[in-house]
Formats: C-alpha cells, sequence, structure tokens
C-alpha cells in the first residue's frame, strides 16, 4: 500500500473532520501518501483530488462539516459512474480509498469493492441507521440540538400552557426523535417504525391534559407516515381534540450544523485510524463501526441497505416516562 485517498459522503455529520484527520495521520504514520476526494463522489467521478499532508488536517478536528466537501452524486448509482470512479482512482495510482458516509455512501463503496478497488467505509451519518454499528458519527451530536430545542421550546411552552411539535431529522430512521424524546421528556414520540395516526397523538395529548399537565411536546421523525406538516394539518381541523393550543417547530438542517461533541470527536478519531489499520492489514470491503464499546469490521455486503430497528426497551421507556 503506498497511496490511499479518502471522501466523504452524503449528508455531511459533525465529526467527519475529525474522521478525516484520523486517516490522514494514520495513513502517514505508516508512510503512506494521502490524498482527499473533493465533494463526495461527485469529485471523485472528476477526478478532483488534491494532497493531504499531516499540517493540512491541522485545526479541524473541532470543525463541523467537512472540510473536502460533500455530494449527491446520482451517477455513482449507475455502471458506467462506477466505472469512471475505477478510471479515476487507477489514473492517480490510488491503492485503497476510505469512504466516511452513511448507507447511500456505502452501497456507492460496496459497488467500488465489487470493481476490485481496496475500500474501507467508516459509518457516518446523523441518522445512526446504518447497520453494522452501534452508533454513526454524528449522530450524537445531532442529538444533542435536538435536545437543546426541547428544552428551550419546553420553558415557552410552559409559560403559554401551549403543545408544541418537534420535527427532527433521520429519514426513515426514528433513531434520532427517540433518542431526542426520551432524553428531554418528550410527551409523545412519533417514529416511522411504529404507525402512529393523529388521532392517537391527540389523544395522548389530551390525556396528558387530563392528568394535569400544563404544557407537552411531541417529538416527531421526518420520516413518519404523519411527519409535523401532516400532523399540523389535522390538528387544525381537529383543535377541539387536543386539549392545548399548538405550535410547531421543524429543526431542519440546524442539527447537522455546528462544532462535533467530545463523543463524536473520539468516535470519528477511533473508526478513521481503524480504517487504516483494517487496509494496512490486507482487509477491505468492510465497513468500520462501533459495535459493543470497540472499532469492529463487518463487510459492507453485510451492512448496506439493511434496516436498522430501533431499541424496543428505549421505545417501551419513553412511552412509561411519558405519564
Ligand atoms: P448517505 O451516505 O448519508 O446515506 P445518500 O443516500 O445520499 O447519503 O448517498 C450518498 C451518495 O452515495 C449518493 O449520492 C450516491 O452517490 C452514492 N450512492 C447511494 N446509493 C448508491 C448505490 N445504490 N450505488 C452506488 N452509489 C450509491
Ligand atoms: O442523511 C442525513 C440527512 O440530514 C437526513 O436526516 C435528511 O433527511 C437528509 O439528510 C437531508 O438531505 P439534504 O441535506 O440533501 O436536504
Amino acid at each position: 500500500m503506498n497511496r490511499v485517498a479518502v471522501l466523504t459522503s452524503g449528508g455531511d455529520a459533525p465529526g467527519m473532520n475529525a474522521a478525516v484527520r484520523a486517516v490522514v495521520r494514520a495513513g502517514i504514520a505508516r508512510g503512506w501518501t494521502m490524498m482527499g476526494v473533493r465533494h463526495g463522489y461527485d469529485g471523485l467521478l472528476a477526478g478532483d483530488f488534491i494532497d493531504l499532508g499531516a499540517r493540512d488536517v491541522g485545526g479541524i478536528i473541532q470543525r463541523g462539516g467537512t472540510m473536502l466537501g460533500s455530494s449527491r452524486c446520482p451517477a455513482m448509482k449507475t455502471d458506467a459512474g462506477q466505472r469512471q470512479a475505477v478510471d479515476a482512482l487507477a489514473r492517480r495510482g490510488i491503492d485503497a480509498l476510505v469512504a466516511i458516509g452513511g448507507d447511500g455512501s456505502q452501497q456507492g463503496a460496496l459497488a467500488l469493492s465489487k470493481q476490485g478497488v481496496r475500500v474501507a467505509g467508516v459509518a457516518s451519518t446523523i441518522d445512526n441507521d446504518l447497520a453494522g454499528t452501534d452508533i454513526t458519527i454524528g449522530a450524537t451530536t445531532a442529538v444533542d440540538v435536538a435536545l437543546e430545542a426541547i428544552d428551550r421550546l419546553r420553558t415557552t411552552a410552559a409559560s403559554h400552557e401551549r403543545a408544541f411539535l418537534l420535527e427532527v431529522m433521520g429519514r426513515g430512521c426514528g433513531y434520532l426523535a427517540l433518542a431526542a424524546g426520551v432524553a428531554g421528556g418528550a410527551e409523545a414520540i412519533v417514529v416511522p417504525e411504529v404507525p402512529a395516526d393523529p388521532e392517537t397523538v391527540a389523544a395522548e395529548l389530551r390525556a396528558c391534559r387530563e392528568r394535569g399537565k400544563h404544557h407537552a411536546i411531541v417529538v416527531v421523525a421526518e420520516g413518519a407516515a404523519y411527519n409535523a406538516e401532516k400532523l399540523h394539518a389535522w390538528f387544525r381541523e381537529h383543535s377541539q381534540r387536543l386539549g392545548f393550543d399548538l405550535r410547531v417547530t421543524q429543526l431542519g438542517h440546524v442539527q447537522r450544523g455546528g462544532a462535533p461533541g467530545a463523543f463524536d470527536r473520539l468516535l470519528a478519531t477511533r473508526l478513521g485510524a481503524a480504517a487504516v489499520e483494517h487496509l494496512a492489514r490486507g482487509e477491505h470491503g468492510v465497513l468500520l463501526g462501533w459495535v459493543r464499546g470497540a472499532a469492529a469490521a463487518t463487510p459492507l455486503a453485510q451492512i448496506v441497505g439493511q434496516k436498522r430497528t430501533l431499541d424496543p426497551e428505549l421505545l417501551a421507556l419513553a412511552n412509561v416516562l411519558a405519564r
């Protein structure tokens, strides 16, 4: 192994920079020449590489986003695009690639691996929807952002005796909503994995009122069949069923921005370094994730496209504690 490239792909996540830094410095420590790919798979197809020395990744561990840039690259899903990516790597004499990103990005990594490229994936997305890892880089920081929003909304909800709907990201996965909702003491949590119609949510809010609560927070995952917009539309029509005056907040991309917390910096550092170690040992076609307290490699073929299930115990506890 001599020349190794690293890219970040899909939605950016706090901690991606820390992962890039770890990959680059761990690779340099092995005597490798390290390169970065700008703008994810878009840049890979275009052959947009930069040299990365130890100093080039200085001062980024604390920064959110990704210094390499990221993209959604539809062409990477095609045979022609994947061949273009393989050619771009070959033209630069690159022996291996580290792909930092979520499930879609790891599907791209698997496609390259099938074409003979040595690839190591690093699990990074705020959604925490990837199999092969207990937690993804960026998810914990995103939960903290959502939690701060809940805490802030609660003070105004209490002052006005209102209910608030807070919509959080997560695509088809309810992890962010569940984790932030439990940590924030939400009165109800709506996730894609557990279908809930507006009538049920309204009944929960009425029950809160009857139990003596004067305000309420409902955390809704954007991927729920009834997201905040749909719930709000229904509640507007049936306002008398709620027992509360209602306001809606959509957190949106605020959750993806900002500096990574300590956990994400450490996780990213461990997984980035582990990706280099695995490549050095000749192990590729794997995703580096965090499993039961340690970095672990799982074949990409086993994890891509898998649906992560939510922790059923936490779901059950959320209902008990909202009483
Ligand atoms: P994430 O990696 O955060 O899940 P996306 O799902 O948007 O984000 O995927 C990021 C990129 O990964 C896509 O824009 C595309 O370039 C690549 N990708 C996604 N799915 C595939 C696939 N089935 N085959 C090859 N590449 C893919
Ligand atoms: O995958 C990360 C994520 O932030 C999802 O939670 C969200 O659905 C999506 O990306 C938003 O994508 P975009 O930034 O392209 O709007």
